[in-house]
């Protein structure tokens, strides 16, 4: 499940009409590479949490025929195939929040669609490059352990206090980490640790029982994190796991991290990139 029912206020006036999970990094919407990363480690359903401005979303997804005729008739097969990829990568369903009440609560929103079934909720404010499979190893993890399994990854500990923090014990798993308590966005001298919940999770569904409970937390909102803190806490049951995460992560979660996220994709691309990275050497050298 992606959640995409935020506001999006810090990027406004881009974000009063269009969701920000529609903004493009490079040239695709940031809530496609989420959808890629899932089907890339084979989940093929998905569902996405919407808010507002519903219509831009499910338009990505969804085939164009008019455009796709024109660019047919044209011979033009490369943007064909482009406009095709975003609508056959998976099967998605689209379901709304209602009230944008925090990340646990429009989790709880995925509680039909999912079942009986593990499910990994991936946030599209973090981008994970696709070189550096994440998603795969918690998934292994996942059934390994039946523990809910978070993705961490070390933060410069002056900026802990954006993010869920875990306090951890070493395993005999290189990477992976027992997570024995998490605080949602403490301020650094209250922090277990410089680890940091970057947005991928996989859970079972016995999730839903405890977000059912969560008393709203930090900025009075239904947290995550808060239910895993139970089940860490819990000594009776599977408990909650971290595979720590050393690969190319981008935040696009505000405007300066989003620029930087478009400048090394970019950078990196190979259509781009080479006609890119002179011109950033040239421009950096006159800052
Ligand atoms: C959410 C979670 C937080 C996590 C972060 C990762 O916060 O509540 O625990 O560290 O995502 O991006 P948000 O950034 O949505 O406020």
């Amino acid at each position: 499940m992606i959640p995409a029912a935020g506001l999006g206020t810090r990027f406004l006036p881009a974000t009063k009409a269009m969701p920000k999970e529609m903004l493009p990094v490079v040239d695709k919407p940031a809530i496609q590479y989420v959808v890629e990363e899932a089907t890339a480690a084979g989940i093929d359903d998905v569902l996405i949490i919407i808010g507002r401005n519903k219509n831009n979303l499910s338009n990505h997804f969804d085939s164009v025929p008019e455009l796709e005729s024109t660019l047919e008739r044209k011979g033009d097969h490369s943007k064909l195939a482009k406009v095709q990829h975003s609508s056959d990568l998976a099967d998605i369903h689209f379901v709304r929040q209602g009230e944008p009440k925090g990340l646990g609560h429009a989790v709880l929103r995925a509680r039909a669609h999912v079942g009986d079934h593990p499910f990994a909720v991936l946030l599209g404010d973090d981008l994970i490059d696709e070189r550096d499979p994440l998603l795969t190893t918690m998934l292994e993890e996942h059934t390994k352990r039946g523990a809910a399994i978070v993705a961490l990854m070390e933060v410069d500990p002056d900026s802990i206090h954006l993010y869920g923090a875990a306090a951890v014990e070493a395993t005999d798993s290189d990477g992976v980490v027992k997570v024995t308590g998490l605080v949602e966005k403490p301020a650094k001298e209250d922090a277990p640790s410089n680890l940091a919940i970057i947005g991928r999770y996989v859970l079972s569904p016995s999730v839903f029982e405890i977000l059912e409970r969560t008393e709203p937390g930090k900025g009075g909102e239904i947290q995550l994190t808060d239910a895993l803190q139970e089940m860490a806490a819990d000594p009776d049951g599977p408990g909650v796991y971290g595979v720590v995460f050393r690969g190319r992560r981008y935040d696009t979660g505000d405007r300066v991290d989003y620029i930087k996220a478009i400048v090394q994709l970019a950078a990196d691309r190979e259509d781009l990139g080479p006609e890119l990275r002179p011109w950033f050497k040239e421009f950096a050298a006159k800052l």
